[in-house]
């Protein structure tokens, strides 16, 4: 329908990026595709730079289940299919042929109104800089000017020209995750070009909060996102930090053996959490712990400020603002207790996600098993008897019932109480 729509007013329709990608890698020549990515273009001119927004326009009014959503600045709509719980969300994304141009390095692109070829050329790598004409196909319909077809035999990542990184770092995390999610490696050149973006300072624009640049920290953030929550996170955190790309969250951030140790931790304790208790507790958000994790291992005074320039929430923020204190007060605290009771009278005041880095963070394998032992079993412990049994035992309703109660449980956690009968005897 696009591609009628495209051709009853003139223009031509690309299929690009992504999808063109991902076809041309699948062996069936099918995929389910979900997020679909549209160019429009003028036949004989550059199409006029609302085309886009007119053609998603009229096939929002064909198609009224879809949302369509308008990003005047960057002229570009995208409908968006997603109500249906019965189905897969689908979004298209619809923009008009254009070049970028970086009126300042890491900036946000402007736009003007451009051919395809020219399109294609301002995108990451040769494998997503290919078309596929979807209107008055041609033969062949594939537009690969850049050898992106012979990139993909090849499975290489390489970048189309020597400023891409410095224009926008974040296509170097990127890059890292095509390499690792396709199984490619990154070309020799586009690697040189990676570096010397990262030496020529780069990471000063991604690291530090810029008001000229908003868009790159959330940016950076979702590339964040994307590798640290797929099952290859490890290889990319590892190609990350050989090309010194670490250095985009912080200046100081390296990937040191005690960090992969803590990674390591964090992983098992994920997983075990997770098989353990996953109906009673939060869903815990692996991504950003292990984002976390690595955030922590920073000098403490630059958690916070790499926090909020990421755009974390803000419990991620203040937690690990007050990390060094709560682990200090626990690391301290700990040793010197001789009673469960105690340790659940400390611990019940952090946060499930606080508890979990300070125990991976932690060398001491006795704290550790102590935080553990916690999360997963004192701290679910309830006293034989509620407040229902104390009215029933001729107790009056009132705040002495907290008390009486916080009482048992203390009791119940030392294995003075053990069931009922002990109970009663304990609260006379
Ligand atoms: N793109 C780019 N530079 C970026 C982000 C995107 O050049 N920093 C271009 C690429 O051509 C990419 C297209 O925009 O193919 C669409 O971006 P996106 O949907 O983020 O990536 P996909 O290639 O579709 O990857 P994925 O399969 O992970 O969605």
């Amino acid at each position: 329908k696009a591609a009628q729509f495209a051709e009853q007013w003139g223009w031509h329709l690309y299929l690009v990026g992504g999808a063109v990608r991902d076809l041309l890698l699948s062996e069936t020549g099918s995929l389910l595709i979900k997020d679909i990515d549209l160019v429009v273009d003028g036949f004989h001119q550059a199409a006029d730079v609302g085309a886009g927004v007119k053609l998603a326009t009229a096939l929002q009014e064909f198609y009224p289940a879809a949302r369509l959503d308008i990003h005047g600045a960057f002229q570009t709509a995208a409908l968006l299919w997603h109500e249906d719980p019965e189905f897969d969300s689908l979004g298209i994304d619809i923009a008009t042929a254009r070049t970028e141009f970086y009126p300042y390095p890491a900036a946000n692109p402007e736009v003007e109104a451009s051919s395809i070829r020219q399109d294609l050329y301002r995108r990451d790598f040769t494998i997503n800089a290919m078309a596929l004409r979807l209107t008055a196909a041609t033969t062949p319909p594939l537009l690969d000017f850049f050898g992106g077809v012979g990139d993909l035999q090849t499975q290489q990542i390489r970048v189309l020209h020597p400023n891409s990184f410095i224009e926008d770092p974040t296509r170097i995390f990127r890059g890292v995750r095509f390499a690792i999610r396709l199984g490619f490696h990154l070309e020799t050149q586009t690697t040189d070009y990676i570096r010397y973006a990262i030496n020529s300072g780069v990471y000063d624009r991604t690291a530090q909060a810029n008001p000229k640049t908003p868009a790159l920290q959330t940016r950076l953030k979702t590339e964040l996102k994307y590798l640290l929550q797929a099952p290859y996170w490890r290889s990319a955190l590892e190609l990350l930090s050989d090309l010194g790309a670490l250095q985009c969250i912080h200046s100081t951030l390296k990937l040191e053996p005690e960090l992969v140790r803590q990674l390591q931790l964090l992983e098992r304790c994920l997983q075990r959490f997770d098989v353990t208790h996953s109906q009673h507790q939060p869903q815990l958000i692996h991504w950003q712990l292990r984002l976390e994790t690595i955030i922590a291992a920073i000098a403490p005074q630059f958690r916070q400020p790499v926090a909020k320039n990421l755009q974390l929430p803000e419990d991620v923020i203040e937690r690990l603002a007050n990390l060094d204190r709560s682990q200090t007060q626990i690391l301290s605290s700990l040793p010197t207790f001789d009673r469960i009771s105690q340790v659940v009278q400390l611990l019940k005041q952090f946060d499930l996600s606080m508890l979990i880095l300070i125990a991976v963070r932690c060398r001491n394998r006795n704290i550790r098993r102590q935080i553990w032992r916690y999360l997963t079993v004192w701290a679910h412990i309830q006293p034989p008897l509620t407040g229902n049994d104390l009215r029933r035992l001729g107790y009056k309703p009132g705040p002495q019932y907290r008390q009486i109660l916080d009482n048992l449980l203390a009791a119940t956690l030392d294995g003075v109480v053990i069931d009922r009968d002990t109970a009663e005897a304990f609260i006379k």
